[in-house]
């Protein structure tokens, strides 16, 4: 470096320092995720053996890619910087290539035998008398994981003198879908704007197409949908096409292929034929024509993914054909450049008669697409959500999964977390998965749990495997919380192996993410363990779902908004009782969509586990669950218990501060988690009083609706502030907020402190609206404790469970009688509405 830059660097050093003096300067925003490549501590010293060459036995764009990757790696952890070579010399090396041309080099070497495709070995050899470092890829690709999985080991600090590790991935499929539309926004994406377009263009820079594209190839992804499924059929205009090859430019050196959602009335509303009908001549030269034009510029295409007739969407039901007749028509266009057809079994009328207490929309998958097994062509494959409904935080395996004898199947997992507190709630999925990965089918009475049916294994299917809805933005921790990233991650690593256990998966990216401290790992172990569960307690118990308002943001509770209309998310609660009744027996019948044996588990009260009890039966609130509580006390309790369980997220989080790596992730986490743990009280506190209101049984506990520490804004001392209503009534206490709606005028709200004197936490809980900046000030006998504004982006513009959102103030020394006083300044439509201040003693 120059001395006149180097001076300028300095200098530059140096005012960051004075303008944030308590910042680090290298502080980390979770860009580089799981791939961090921190230099290791004292772990170093297992590695002096590590060689120092680096023998590279190919040119094409892979193995190029793995070198440059290993270089990298080492260099991070290791601080040792690795020379290439091309032959083999006469000290310890790294030999990278595939298994012939390892082998080339070195004749001696014994590779695994039959190692399926995109698999590696991982292997410490004699080599010419040397200690050398294997990595053979059965592909170009597979060299790439291989150095990824070395690079992993590193990481861990793993004992690489006896490394003897050879893998191949479970599944052919395992791709990610991103449901970005070609204006930038993301159908439920919540880390901002597309990575891929932005005002119906492909971005001009793809840096963050390339660099998405190395961390999906770090976990062995092998493909992207870049649309969303709701398709624009812009995406296949001509000129278009080119931008689109550009993204699969980007992707292609991290072996991940592009593929795209299209909309089945392309035909008609870009091609300018009067109907989009499959079995038209017309139609099917259309998509023929279509598929050469693409692989004219992206010859290694993957394929394309289909919503139809589904929730608005256009498909051959317009025509009166089947899926089979869609998918086929568009597969045999692809069938020639080995592209395949992902063709979704999310078909479902969202009209339904609600009043029908036989209909039920999770029948609809297995009723359309079951009596179709063996109709489609080889390269169709039927991507089917984990469960019967839509992501709910829990649902039964969908029965479709073992309906498909003579059917490529894929599995659709939902990694946003779209129905499971996006971003903004720790809710870590892999246990979640795990449970209908390895749920047991029994088809034909035999052991098929569903992680060997989607593989293929079970039915003797070439193609099979992983579809995750990701949704990566322009945020630059990728998914608007370094937390969600473990989702990424551990969807990829089950792609790769289902048996792999959500405890080792958690406490992989745990260590790659915030490094090897055991007490860091343990605690984040814990923590992302819990989270699923702890979500579902103070959501939706006993798989009613997950009680969210379906028909806007699905974030926050909403339990009314899935009755009585047509799209299905039915929990049938009313006065005397919740669940639907899905048996044979007496209700929609859906029991009997799974094979005889897994009917047992379902069909009657008394077999059917707790956890899915109202998923299947509707039952009274005093009905007995297995552990011996009643439904409506398992609700409270549950609520209450989830709510806790966040707290101790926040002792927990707290105890790492330091150990993390930086300061940044610490924080933004921090502040997360603090806000998680107000909404998990919204939550329970609405889907409590729900239940209070509707059944009329009380808490056994004497919790619900009776809150001894709050005092009402309503009721406070009100200086132009006015109470409104809030709907729905339980998403606020009370079923009120005050407001200032005189936009010119700063409004109060007071009360005097009837407590004893003593140190107390102060919660605030206000609504901060996504459609302005209002502020806030605090004052305890007439001195000001605290300010803030509200300038947090909750997905509604109006008073309610999505936008309410807590303050604490720590450590506030009271006195009986001081007056507390809260004022507020509205912004734009924001109105600065409050709903309670709770005032508890300060936690220990
Ligand atoms: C969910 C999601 C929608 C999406 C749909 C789908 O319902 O909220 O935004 O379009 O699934 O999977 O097609």
């Amino acid at each position: 470096m120059k001395r006149s830059r180097f001076l300028r660097v300095v200098y530059l050093a140096g005012l960051l320092a004075l303008i944030f003096p308590s910042q680090k300067l290298l502080a980390d925003n979770g860009y580089d995720a799981w791939l961090r490549y921190a230099p290791l501590k004292e772990e170093r010293a297992k590695f002096a053996a590590f060689p120092s060459l680096l023998v590279v036995r190919s040119d094409s764009p892979l193995p190029q890619t793995s070198q440059k990757e290993l270089i990298r790696g080492v260099r991070g952890m290791l601080g040792r910087e690795l020379r290439v070579a091309k032959e083999l010399p006469k000290e310890s090396a790294i030999v990278l290539g595939t298994l012939e041309g390892v082998q080339s080099i070195a004749a001696d070497l014994q590779p695994p035998k039959n190692l399926g495709a995109d698999g590696y070995w991982l292997s410490n050899q004699r080599v010419n008398g040397h200690d050398c470092i294997i990595i053979a890829g059965a592909t170009d690709r597979g060299i790439l994981y291989g150095v990824f999985a070395l690079l992993r080991k590193i990481a861990f600090a793993e004992d690489l003198s006896h490394l003897q590790d050879a893998q191949e991935p479970a599944n052919p499929i395992r791709w990610v879908n991103d449901w970005d539309n070609l204006d930038g926004r993301i159908e439920r994406g919540y880390g901002g704007r597309s990575i891929f377009f932005e005002n119906d263009s492909v971005r001009a820079d793809l840096t963050r197409a390339s660099d998405y594209a190395r961390l999906l190839a770090s976990v062995g992804i092998n493909g992207c949908i870049v649309n969303n499924v709701n398709a624009n059929p812009r995406a296949l205009a001509p000129d278009f096409l080119p931008q689109l090859a550009r993204i699969a430019d980007a992707f292609r050196p991290w072996g991940v292929r592009l593929g795209i959602s299209v909309d089945l009335s392309s035909p008609k509303s870009l091609g300018g034929l009067d109907t989009f009908d499959p079995l038209d001549p017309r139609v099917q030269s259309w998509w023929k024509e279509k598929a050469d034009e693409i692989y004219r510029v992206i010859p290694d295409f993957a394929g394309f993914l289909v919503k139809a007739d589904s929730e608005g969407r256009p498909g051959p039901s317009s025509y009166g054909r089947t899926p089979a007749d869609a998918a086929n028509v568009v597969a045999r266009a692809l069938q020639p450049h080995a592209g395949i057809v992902m063709y979704r079994a999310f078909v479902y009328d969202h009209h339904l008669d609600w009043r029908n207490p036989k209909n039920d929309r999770a029948r609809a998958a297995y009723d359309i697409f079951h009596p179709l097994d063996g109709k489609f062509d080889e390269n169709v494959v039927i991507q089917i959500k984990h469960g019967p409904i839509d992501f709910q935080v829990r649902e039964p395996a969908s029965p479709l999964l073992g309906g498909l004898a003579k059917t490529n199947e894929a599995i659709e997992l939902q990694v946003t977390q779209d129905y499971s507190g996006p971003r903004r709630h720790l809710c870590f999925l892999v246990p979640m998965w795990k449970e209908t990965l390895d749920f047991d089918m029994r088809t034909d009475g035999h052991a098929t749990p569903v992680k060997n049916i989607v593989s293929g294994q079970v039915f003797n299917r070439a193609l099979g495997g992983f579809a995750g809805v990701a949704n990566v933005g322009l945020e630059a921790n990728w998914m608007g919380n370094p937390m969600a990233m473990a989702n990424l991650y551990g969807f990829a690593r089950l792609a790769w192996d289902p048996n792999l256990s959500a405890a080792d998966i958690a406490s992989e990216w745990t260590r790659l993410t915030f490094g090897n401290d055991p007490l860091v790992d343990r605690t984040i172990d814990t923590m992302l363990l819990s989270s699923w569960p702890t979500y579902e307690n103070y959501t939706g118990p006993l798989g009613v779902q997950t009680l969210t308002d379906i028909l806007g943001s699905h974030y926050g509770p909403g339990v009314e908004s899935s009755e009585r209309n047509g799209w299905g998310q039915w929990h049938r609660a009313d006065h005397d009782g919740v669940g639907m009744d899905r048996t044979v027996a007496t209700g929609t019948g859906y029991v009997g969509q799974y094979s005889p044996e897994v009917q047992k588990a379902f069909e009657t009260l008394s077999a059917t586990p707790d956890s899915l009890l109202l998923f299947f039966h509707h039952v009274p609130y005093t009905y007995r669950l297995k552990s011996g509580e009643t439904v409506i006390q398992h609700i409270y309790d549950t609520h209450y218990q989830g709510a806790e369980r966040v707290r101790d997220f926040v002792k927990e989080w707290e105890s790492l501060r330091g150990l993390v790596g930086d300061d940044e992730r610490y924080e933004f986490v921090l502040t997360r988690l603090k806000y998680q743990e107000g909404h998990a009280i919204v939550w329970r506190d609405a889907v409590c009083n729900w239940f209070l209101r509707v059944s009329g049984i009380p808490d056994a506990k004497g919790r619900v609706g009776h809150y001894p520490n709050r005092v009402e804004a309503e009721s406070m001392q009100l200086t132009v502030y006015v109470p409104v209503e809030v709907e729905p009534a339980e998403n606020a206490s009370g079923g009120k907020a005050v407001a200032c709606q005189s936009p010119a005028r700063e409004c109060a709200a007071s009360f005097h402190f009837s407590g004893a004197n003593g140190t107390y936490r102060l919660n605030v809980q206000y609504f901060d609206q996504n459609n302005g900046k209002a502020k806030f000030r605090i004052f305890v006998g007439g001195r000001q404790l605290d300010e803030w504004i509200a300038d947090d982006t909750l997905p509604n513009t109006k008073l309610g469970a999505d936008t309410s959102t807590r303050r604490q103030i720590s450590g506030v020394t009271l006195h009986t009688g001081e007056e507390i006083r809260i004022e507020g300044i509205p912004d734009g439509g924001e109105v600065a509405a409050l709903d309670y201040v709770e005032i508890e003693p300060q936690p220990k």
